[in-house]
This record gives structure tokens, C-alpha cells and sequence, in this order.
């Protein structure tokens, strides 16, 4: 298990995600409601909430592939219904994401995959494109054979690993993982957690991440927003939620899995 001190949190850090009143629907249906929502530099973030209540929406909706009906999102401090194309371009290059579903493509090997990203956005020679997809494999934990195979080779755990390599393709400041340790045994879980708060540590990452699994919460995340209702129920360190009184933080984090987790060590 990691030992992992928790930040306490400064004010004055930057805010590198700010969401404020965003609302998106489909058709009839509105899933958020005027969310507000921080992510400052530097942290890891962990996104909770009920099954269908918005986590990868939200996400989405960060990203731009989503449309809101009414809202603000700043991402590094730009507000994306400002930016020209070549802005958005640019600031597209400064964030990385493991989506929940299709993590890769199929049809490509992992090295092909992890240089996917990079020639959109960048111009280098084969000989550097593999070069840096090598060293984007070898940093997450793959073994150099792993490059060639194709993702119907792998284990759930190696897409995984393979898939934060394409997220890190272009050294962004900011990765969004919506479930990325969903599918994998509890050791597998640990193990990539571990790798999330090294990386995180060492590039000084920003980490936004929608996650089920407690010993994430416990053990990596430096802060917890948990959605319910459209909104942020409540959002801070651990020890906040374990406070808070909504009856399904409640449920969450003090139910029979929650103390499971607790008492794994975590
Ligand atoms: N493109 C879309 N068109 C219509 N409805 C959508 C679309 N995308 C998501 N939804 C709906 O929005 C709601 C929230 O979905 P979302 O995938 O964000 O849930 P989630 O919180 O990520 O759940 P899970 O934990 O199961 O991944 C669901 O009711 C879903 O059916
Ligand atoms: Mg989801």
C-alpha cells in the first residue's frame, strides 16, 4: 500500500480546471445542474458518484466534446468558448486523457498508439516518434516487447498501462482517467495507482481522475468531488466526505466495502 501524505490544501494554488455553472442535457434529460468545480496544480483529483450521474460527461464536457447549455470552463486559465481553432489546438497539446471506454484502437500496436497524439500535434522524425513511444512504454511499466503487440494481446491491466503511455504522449500538464483502474484485480489496482501517484510526483501531473475504486480515493487522491443530483455534493480531503451528510456519501464511504478499504491498510 502506498504511504501517501495529503497536501493540506493552500488557497492560493493555481486553479488549473475551473468549472462554474455548467449545465448539459440531452434532450429532455439534464444531467448537470449549475456544477462548480476546482482542480488545482498539481493535485490528484478524484471524481465520485452514482453510475449514470455525470462522471464522464463532466469529463467530456471539460474536454469540448460534449456541448453545455450554459456554463463557463477554464482549462489553464483559457475560457474554451474563447479560444480560436489554433488556441484550442495548442491547449489540446497540454492535456492527455485514458477515455472509460476504447482506450485503444484495435487495429494499431501499442507503440502505433502511443504515437497517435504525437503525429497530430507534433513533426518528427520515425527515428524520434519511436524513440519517444519507447520511453512513454517503458514509463509506465511495460516491458520494450509490449510495443509491437496489438491491444487483443494484452491484459486488461497492460491496455491500461498502454493507454496512460498515449495520454502521456505529448508531456501534458493535465490527464483526465475516467476509470482507469475499473476491470483490473485488486493488486492490479494498487500497482497502477502507485504508478499514477509516481507519475504525478515526478512530472508534477495534474490529475483528474473518475474512479469506483476506494483504495484509489484512500490512497492517491489528494482530494475527493463527489457528484450527485447534477451538482458537487461535497469536495475536499477524505477526512471532509467521511464527514459529510449526504446519505449516499454516507453509504459510499462509511458501507461494508468502505471499511474494507479502510481496514486493507489504505
Ligand atoms: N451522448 C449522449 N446522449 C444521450 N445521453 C447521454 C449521452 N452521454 C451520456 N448520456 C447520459 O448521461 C447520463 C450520465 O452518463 P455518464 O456516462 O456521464 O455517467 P457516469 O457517471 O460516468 O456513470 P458510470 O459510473 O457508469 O461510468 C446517463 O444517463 C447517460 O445515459
Ligand atoms: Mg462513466
Amino acid at each position: 500500500m502506498l504511504d501517501r501524505v495529503h497536501p493540506p490544501i493552500d488557497r492560493n494554488r493555481e486553479v488549473v480546471i475551473r468549472v462554474r455553472g455548467v449545465e448539459v442535457g440531452f434532450g429532455e434529460k439534464t444531467i448537470l445542474r449549475g456544477l462548480d468545480l476546482d482542480v488545482y496544480r498539481g493535485e490528484i483529483l478524484g471524481f465520485v458518484g452514482a453510475s449514470g450521474q455525470g462522471k464522464s460527461v463532466l469529463t467530456r464536457t471539460i474536454l469540448g466534446l460534449v456541448p453545455k447549455r450554459a456554463g463557463t470552463i477554464e482549462v489553464l486559465g483559457q475560457n474554451l468558448d474563447e479560444l480560436s481553432p489554433s488556441e484550442r489546438r495548442l491547449l489540446e497539446r497540454r492535456w492527455g486523457v485514458l477515455f472509460q471506454q476504447g482506450a485503444l484502437f484495435s487495429a494499431l500496436t501499442v507503440k502505433q498508439n502511443v504515437q497517435v497524439p504525437m503525429r497530430e500535434y507534433l513533426h518528427l522524425s520515425e527515428r524520434l516518434l519511436d524513440e519517444l513511444a519507447m520511453l512513454k512504454i517503458e514509463m509506465v511499466g511495460l516491458k520494450p516487447d509490449a510495443a509491437d503487440k496489438l491491444p487483443s494481446e494484452l491484459s486488461g491491466g497492460m491496455i491500461k498501462r498502454a493507454a496512460l503511455a498515449r495520454a502521456l504522449a505529448l508531456d501534458p500538464d493535465i490527464v483526465f482517467l475516467d476509470e482507469p483502474t475499473s476491470g483490473l484485480d485488486p493488486i492490479g489496482a494498487g500497482e497502477f495507482d502507485e504508478l499514477i501517484a509516481t507519475l504525478q510526483r515526478t512530472l508534477g501531473l495534474t490529475v483528474f481522475m473518475v474512479t469506483h475504486d476506494l483504495d484509489s480515493l484512500y490512497t492517491v487522491c489528494d482530494r475527493i468531488a463527489a457528484l450527485g443530483e447534477g451538482k458537487i455534493l461535497a469536495e475536499g480531503p477524505i477526512e471532509t466526505l467521511l464527514e459529510s451528510d449526504n446519505p449516499w456519501i454516507r453509504s459510499y464511504f462509511h458501507g461494508k466495502r468502505a471499511r474494507a478499504a479502510m481496514a486493507s491498510g489504505a
